[in-house]
């Protein structure tokens, strides 16, 4: 990959940002049928952060850990090129990165949000370091947020139980191609398991179809799972992604340093490093704080284990998101910072 890049790309700076509120599995067991210990034992969450002011949406989140990346490296926000969203919880469905951009004061920068549910970071990353790798920008920031407590259905417990509301922020800048950090990728979808897990739109029943075109009421409804299937794919399709992408690389398994998967399921996480022969030490994880935060998991993930002095220069890193699509995608990152 090294010698058909124009230019390096790496990750410079993260920042995270959660909302205050914290609900428990205890809490939820007085909202459904279900109990901490299930909830322990089948997802390895134990709490989730939820967004509860009405007034607030997923810019704010996405506002708070895009200044939190920018404040850790002194950047003046009038240096980005371009702002990619991710997320599946807009607070317009128009898009709302240009609300962030915006916000923090990045004039100079293009703003736009790529939806692709839980793999939206990994596809964001890729994108903005294909923008730099060719040599069209220097600095992009790279944003996976979503709040999905208020798509859930919060009387059906397959699914309460397992969201909360997040966002992370990477900046990705420019850099030589010797210092190239971002060596390596691959996507996939699958689109026959749409149905798996959707936030699908509903029109209404009471639409008149005698007067067309016409204000028909439809809405979109809750999040849409079938737990099942999603974690039989999830478990299959993420080994196979990070071997195909390290082999053309010509890394071995053995020289991956850590891995950042998006965190669904704690027995997801364990499979895969199961499957990968790897030990659990180098799996990064943090959803027994948060559950899975959507687009936000892997940002959020990344940016405490740097804060935490986890990640060492040079480490490789193997970071897979899957999801809604279905799809799932793997980057390696050597870490240059
Ligand atoms: O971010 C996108 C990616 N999403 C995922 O990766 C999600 C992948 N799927 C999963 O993580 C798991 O499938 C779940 C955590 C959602 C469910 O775990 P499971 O082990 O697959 O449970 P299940 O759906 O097979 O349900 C087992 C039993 C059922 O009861 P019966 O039929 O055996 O009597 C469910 O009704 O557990 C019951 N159940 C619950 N019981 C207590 C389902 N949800 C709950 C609950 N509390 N919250």
């Amino acid at each position: 990959m090294t010698s058909s890049i124009m230019q390096g790309a790496r990750i410079l700076s993260l920042g995270s940002a959660v909302p205050d509120l914290r609900l428990s599995n205890k809490d939820i067991s007085k909202m459904v049928d279900t109990s901490d210990e299930w909830i322990v034992t089948r997802t390895g969450i134990k709490e989730r952060r939820i967004l509860t002011d009405a007034n607030k949406s997923v810019v704010d989140l996405a506002v708070l850990a895009s200044k939190k990346a920018l404040n850790k490296i002194s950047m003046d926000p009038k240096n980005i090129d371009l702002i990619i969203l991710a997320t599946s919880s807009p607070n317009d469905l128009f898009g709302s990165a240009s609300q962030i951009q915006d916000r923090i004061g990045a004039k100079n920068a293009a703003a736009f949000d790529l939806t692709a549910a839980c793999t939206g970071f990994v596809l964001a990353v890729i994108t903005a370091s294909q923008f730099i790798q060719n040599g069209s920008y220097s600095t992009i920031l790279v944003i996976g947020a979503d709040t999905l407590s208020k798509w859930t259905d919060w009387t059906d417990r397959s699914t309460c139980i397992l969201f909360g509301d997040g966002a992370g922020a990477a900046i990705i800048q420019a850099c030589s191609k010797e210092n190239n950090g971002i060596i390596g990728f691959q996507i996939n979808t699958d689109g026959r398991q749409s149905k798996d897990l959707s936030i699908g739109y509903q029109e209404s029943t009471k639409a008149d179809k005698s007067t067309w075109p016409s204000n028909n009421n439809g809405q979109f409804k809750y999040i849409q799972m079938n737990g099942k299937e999603v974690y039989k794919f999830a478990i299959s399709k993420v080994p196979n992604s990070i071997l195909s992408c390290i082999n053309k690389l010509n890394i071995k398994i053995e020289e991956i340093d850590w891995i950042v998967l998006h965190q669904a399921n704690q027995r997801i996480l364990d499979t895969v490093a199961e499957k990968l022969n790897i030990s659990s030490n180098k799996m990064i994880t943090n959803l027994n704080r948060y559950g899975n935060t959507s687009a936000a998991s892997i940002p959020l993930a990344l940016s405490e284990a740097v804060e935490l002095n986890q990640i060492m220069y040079n480490d490789f890193i193997a970071i897979s998101g899957f999801g809604a699509g279905l799809t799932w995608g793997t980057i390696i990152i050597q870490w240059k910072c």
